[in-house]
């Protein structure tokens, strides 16, 4: 055989040959490298949770860079969900779209369904509320799917730790995951993190994190109906109002800050405390408010060096808008997100203040790595392509359990660990794994609608 036929190696072959060393590996104990797509092979794509950031995720997988991708199958608990989500992202991206309805899957079971249309290597999508990550989660590890899911991946302390043990799963099996922080993917805050790195704040002693505005999304909420969908299905459609689903407002709104500014410190903090409140428990229309979120939170994290962190989130009208984030330093201060989760420019002043002539370092965003969202599809795609190690797991777990340890000091008024919320024994969503369409919801309403709420001092080991 001459140099060039024993090299070039066509992927059926590449994937026997894999196949082979796997079975051979599995009797010595011995990893090999995981099956993985050369730039020219089509990668498919299955899409779990079909909502306004499925939708989004799928369009940037299509549009990512390197090699053909196509969108094959879709699962969603909504039939409308899915379909809509599947009008969208035809409009979009055309014949990189091949979900014939046969394709499409509607239940709780829908997720296997999906991931069965997939071959090992491909890509998943997770982009359900998180209660249903590390059910997702387990079954593409066992299929050997790369994963792309979203933020944040948990709200209690078991599936925190079921989570980092499975995404050590993922690494032994040498599957690439990406999770929707796209903070960490900012090509600005790249740069920020490697001059803050580099000493040009100094050492960093404070960071504050602020996302403060008009109630959004589905945090507040007013009684079930009742009939149809079901109560677990409109707790569902609700998310961000129930903290088995989502963590709540706190860990669905905040954990981008939390993240990208812990990152910016290389740290991860080890105890927090804070202050909470519901202020307003009405709604403009004089109907009670039933969830179980807080409107304004105050938390105060610290690290291994005692430099601490502050977290501000209010959902109020009215009110002083504030959504961005700050780095303060021993020699200076830096605006990480100038707006939004992580919006440019990002910059470095001289001491304290933020004026311009203290300024000495303002971020310039690159031409085509405008959108971290799009970038963080690029960069997983990248490795799985080119074989790179890439597993955002773990991290993404630990800034879960940060934003979760946040929310529990405020819920219960107490100083609250990193372990004490690893290691907290309240399971929000028990069986979450065999919910079916009739299954009950976990959360249930007193005769007057309301879901258990958090009562800080009188609840204090769990949050309700
Ligand atoms: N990175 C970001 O900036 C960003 C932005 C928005 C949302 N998100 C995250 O994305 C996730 C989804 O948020 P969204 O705004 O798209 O919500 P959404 O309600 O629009 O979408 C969620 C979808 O999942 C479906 N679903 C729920 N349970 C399911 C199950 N068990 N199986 C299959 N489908 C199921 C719902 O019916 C819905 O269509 C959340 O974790 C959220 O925090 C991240």
């Amino acid at each position: 055989m001459n140099e060039s036929s024993s090299t070039i190696t066509t992927r059926r072959e590449f994937i026997k040959t894999t196949g082979r060393l796997a079975a051979v590996s599995a009797l010595a104990g011995v990893a090999v490298p995981n099956v993985h797509a050369a730039g020219s092979d089509l990668v498919q794509v299955a899409l779990v949770g079909c909502g306004g950031r499925g939708t989004g995720a799928a369009n940037n997988a299509l549009a990512s860079t390197g090699g053909p991708m196509k969108l094959v199958a879709m699962a969603d608990v909504f039939e409308h969900r899915l379909s809509g989500s599947y009008e969208g992202i035809k409009r979009q991206c055309g014949d990189k779209v091949d979900v014939p309805q046969d394709r499409k899957f509607i239940g709780f079971d829908g997720y296997k369904k999906a991931m069965d249309c997939l071959k090992k290597g491909d890509v998943v999508i997770l982009t359900t509320p998180l209660a249903f990550r590390w059910v997702h989660f387990t079954y593409a590890i066992e299929k050997g799917l790369n994963v792309f899911m979203e933020k944040p991946l948990t709200a209690d302390g078991p599936s925190s730790r079921k989570m980092l043990k499975l995404a050590d799963e993922a690494t032994a099996k040498n599957l690439k995951v990406g999770v929707g922080l796209m903070s960490r993917h900012s090509r600005p805050m790249e740069e920020l993190h490697k001059r803050i790195q580099g000493g040009e704040l100094g050492d960093i002693i404070l960071m504050r994190g602020y996302r403060m505005h008009g109630p959004v999304g589905s945090a507040f909420s007013t009684k079930y109906p009742g009939g149809n969908p079901s109560e677990l299905l409109w707790q569902i459609s609700r998310f961000h109002s129930f903290l088995w689903a989502s963590g709540g407002c706190y860990n669905d709104f905040y954990i981008h800050h939390v993240d990208h500014l812990c990152w910016m410190k290389n740290d991860w903090p080890v105890k927090a405390q804070a202050l909470g409140g519901r202020h307003y428990k009405t709604s403009p229309e004089g109907q009670p408010y039933v969830d179980q979120n807080f409107d304004s939170y105050s938390v105060e994290y610290t690290f291994p060096d005692g430099s601490k962190m502050l977290l501000d989130g209010r959902c109020m009208n009215g009110c002083n808008d504030i959504y961005s984030s700050y780095a303060h330093g021993s020699k200076g201060m830096a605006i990480v997100a100038k707006a939004n989760d992580c919006g440019t420019p990002s910059a470095i002043f001289k001491g304290q203040n933020m004026q311009r002539s203290n300024m000495q370092w303002m971020s310039k965003d690159i031409e085509g790595q405008k959108d971290p969202y799009q970038n963080e599809w690029n960069d997983l795609m990248e490795a799985i392509r080119n074989d790179k190690p890439y597993n955002e797991a773990k991290r993404g777990v630990q800034a879960s359990v940060v934003s979760s340890m946040g929310r529990m000091a405020a819920h219960t008024g107490q100083e609250i660990t990193y372990d004490d919320m690893l290691n907290c024994e309240h399971e929000m969503a028990p069986g979450v794994d065999k919910f079916t369409m009739d299954s009950p919801a976990p959360v249930k309403a007193n005769k007057d609608g309301r879901y258990p709420a958090p009562m800080p001092g009188i609840t204090t080991k769990r949050e309700y």
